[in-house]
């Protein structure tokens, strides 16, 4: 067991670095964040903050030398860092689980040759592939690009032939994966951890409703019926062991008509969809993600409350330059509201800012309050943000 104070790494400093850096700080365990971004909500809370890109030598070098365990926040740390920095300490999630999760084609092929559930798509690597990939795919279809893509972005829908060819021109032939658009009955997710030992430990299955493709709100636990919950969970720890992994990760499923269940993706940390687990479970996803790198027993995932979260976008933010925070009273007015800022500096339409989880022992009043929240702080009365869809 690594036990605090040792010093953790962590690659990435954005919001889920910051809820990561609160929990193992609370823990007494010192954190060196390694963001470019000098302002990175992570660092705040960091004991160190290595302000450089992700692969600098220098700070390679510090974090080999000075980090008990090392983990990331999000899926765009180079891989071979962190399977560079394995050599010399510990790191979880490995740098090829990671790798399989930044490149959707890896990923999707990954589900399909491992006999996990995958709606149609087909990999595009040259405008040779196109044609066999209008055959495989039917249309209407999303274009993917393999890599870099969140919240919706680096996606197209495709309705004709000819959209294809156009965008895939545009996109300058990035490696791209083209899947069916598919009748989504609902969005589920599962937030799990697994443990070098193989004990794993899944939070309740949340639901998921996106708004332009980024996620706007999470109704924990999901409104399913029990046995589709149970075969999503057994299904996302299938497949956490399947990968060895080592770490929280998050599987995102696509529910079709009739109760199907689809693999969308995956991601190798803690996941917006989590958020809900800090106020309404008895372990929060950061905790967890501290605990499972530090070799600690795995906390108890079991949610105490019902609970409904709100992401907070920078649309919704007001004036030139939304320069202007909302109306915080609308949320704080609400004794079961738990409002969540990420310390970022500037407001963009489309970033995430922070977030709200209604906790109420109603569900249906949870949903009531949370609903009140959005439409009180405006959110989807501001102009959409632009997702390049
Ligand atoms: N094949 C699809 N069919 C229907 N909706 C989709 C499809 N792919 C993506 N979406 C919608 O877009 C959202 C974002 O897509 P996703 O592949 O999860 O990318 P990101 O990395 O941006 O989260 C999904 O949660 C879903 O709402
Ligand atoms: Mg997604």
């Amino acid at each position: 067991m690594i036990l605090p104070p040792s010093t953790l790494g962590l690659l990435g400093g954005g919001q889920l670095g910051r809820m990561f850096t609160m929990a193992a700080r609370n823990l007494d365990y010192r954190v060196t964040v390694l963001d470019p971004d000098p302002l990175s909500p992570a660092a705040e809370f960091a004991s160190g903050h290595l302000n450089t890109a992700y692969t600098h030598p220098v700070s390679m070098e510090e974090i080999a030398k000075t980090c008990a365990a090392v983990t990331t926040e999000f899926e765009n740390a180079p891989a071979e860092v962190l399977i560079a920095l394995a050599e010399r300490t510990t790191v979880r999630p490995s740098g090829h689980a990671v790798a399989i999760a930044q490149d959707r084609t890896l990923e999707k092929s990954y589900f399909r040759d491992n006999g996990f559930p995958v709606g149609p798509f087909h990999v595009i690597r040259s405008a040779a592939d196109l044609p066999a990939a209008l055959s495989a795919v039917k249309l209407p279809a999303v274009l993917k690009t393999a890599r870099f893509g969140y919240d919706g972005k680096g996606q197209a829908r495709i309705d004709q032939p000819a959209d294809l060819a156009r965008v895939f021109e545009d996109w300058k032939g990035a490696l791209c994966v083209l899947e069916e658009f598919l009748p989504l009955d609902k969005e589920i997710s599962v937030v799990l951890a697994r443990d070098a030992a193989g004990r794993v430990a899944s939070f309740p299955v949340a639901e998921n409703q996106h708004v332009e493709g980024i996620l706007d709100t999470t109704i924990a636990p999901a409104r399913i019926p029990d046995a589709l919950a149970a075969e999503a969970r057994q299904l996302a720890e299938a497949l956490a062991a399947k990968l060895g992994y080592e770490g929280v990760m998050a599987v995102e499923f696509f529910v079709l008509a009739g109760g199907k269940l689809l693999i969308n993706e995956i991601a190798p940390r803690p996941h917006n969809s989590g958020h809900y687990t800090i106020d309404a479970c008895r372990t929060s996803q950061f905790e967890q993600q501290v605990r499972v790198l530090c070799g600690l027993p795995l906390g108890d995932p079991s949610q105490h409350t019902p609970a409904v979260m709100v992401n907070l976008l920078g649309g919704i933010w007001r004036g030139e330059g939304y320069k202007l925070a909302p109306d915080w009273s609308a949320v704080l007015k609400h004794p079961g509201a738990h409002l969540h800022l990420y310390g970022k500096r500037e407001a963009r339409p489309g970033r995430k800012m922070g977030h709200v989880t209604v906790c109420d022992a109603d569900p249906a009043r949870a949903l009531a309050i949370a609903q009140q929240v959005r439409a009180d702080l405006g959110i989807g009365r501001a102009a959409a943000a632009p997702t390049g869809r």
